[in-house]
């Protein structure tokens, strides 16, 4: 990942068709466009990132990302009590400066690896930011498996909002034993939450095996409520990580297995659009952004390739 400080450049106007051209002509990097051979599933690698946890639980990687607000203006200015659900949370890189802008939002956050809700919680701790406790709610679920628990938007409540009500079990056990999953925020005479005003999802549904992305995606549209956002950022297609994975690393179209295990998915434009639309939403915004930045130790130029979408949930 960029380390924020080191980012120099963030171009929206960027012309990913000549990049596209670039890559296409070039030969050294004929491996990554092959049609690829069979349709095969790729493993869950929701272990992987436990393990990837476990090993980085020091939470050195975590790096803030502060230009999130920069790039989604809607989250600084939005109403007081507003809910957020931040999918795939990590070590809280994305939640920590939504909370610190907005001392009256909400956060409810998941991820399949107790390890790192533990972290985020810690790091969130000593971060600085107001009244932290009562404004985030870590919980542990797959979601590639299991739906978003109920008392985020229970089946009765999604119907009275004239949401499309969704029926996916819900992956999540209420009573586990853990300090993760505290629902005591939730006041006794209310069955749910009644859905969240935004959902961020920035640098997750890469890691989702593609057979699993439109399970999330409807996953995402059943929890928003009607007129609410989903806050996309992920890795574009032809982004420099991708083009440096050697040909073995290629599990599938456009999906690469890092060496620890984990996948990396690079999006198109086309792929974004299709399951976000495939789930019922709405295209406000969506390009392919450049990030460039130099490497402090050794001088060199990086050009990284994202994907910045905003979907709104039909009111
Ligand atoms: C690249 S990190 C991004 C973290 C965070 N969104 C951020 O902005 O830094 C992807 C996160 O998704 C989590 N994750 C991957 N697959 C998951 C799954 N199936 N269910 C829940 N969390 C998952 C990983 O554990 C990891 O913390």
């Amino acid at each position: 990942m960029v380390e924020e400080k080191e980012a120099q450049y963030y171009s929206k106007d960027f012309q990913w068709e000549e990049l596209r051209e670039e890559v296409e002509r070039d030969p050294s990097l004929r491996h990554h466009l092959a049609p690829f051979p069979s349709s095969s599933p790729h493993p869950s690698d929701v272990d992987a990132w436990r393990r990837f946890h476990r090993r980085h639980s020091t939470g050195r990687f975590f790096k803030e990302r502060r230009y999130l607000l920069k790039e989604f203006p809607e989250l600084v200015y939005c109403d007081d009590f507003t809910n957020l659900l931040e999918v795939g949370c990590g070590n809280g890189s994305t939640v920590l400066p939504i909370l610190r802008a907005k001392q009256n939002i909400l956060v409810y956050a998941c991820d399949c690896s107790e390890e790192v809700l533990e972290k985020a919680k810690e790091i969130l701790a000593t971060a600085n930011a107001v009244s932290l406790e009562q404004r985030f709610h870590p919980f542990l679920l797959d979601f590639s498996v299991g739906g978003f628990p109920n008392w985020l938007f229970c089946a009765s409540c999604q119907k009275n909002s004239l949401a499309k009500p969704l029926n996916f079990p819900s992956d999540f056990k209420e009573n586990e034993s853990t300090t993760l999953n505290d629902l005591s925020f939730l006041r006794e005479d209310r069955c749910c939450i009644g859905g969240v005003d935004f959902i961020t999802l920035i640098f997750t549904m890469s890691a989702v095996p593609l057979q699993k992305m439109s399970f999330v995606a409807d996953n995402c549209f059943s929890v928003l409520k009607p007129g609410g956002l989903l806050l996309f950022r992920d890795y574009g297609l032809y982004d420099m990580t991708m083009l440096r994975f050697l040909p073995e690393q290629r599990v599938g179209c456009n999906v690469y297995m890092r060496s620890d295990g984990t996948l990396s998915y690079f999006f198109s434009l086309d792929i974004v659009r299709d399951l976000f639309l495939g789930a019922g939403f709405i295209e406000l915004e969506l390009e392919y952004c450049c990030v460039r930045s130099v490497n402090r130790r050794n001088g060199k130029k990086m050009q990284r390739v994202w994907v910045h979408g905003k979907f709104q949930k039909p009111s």
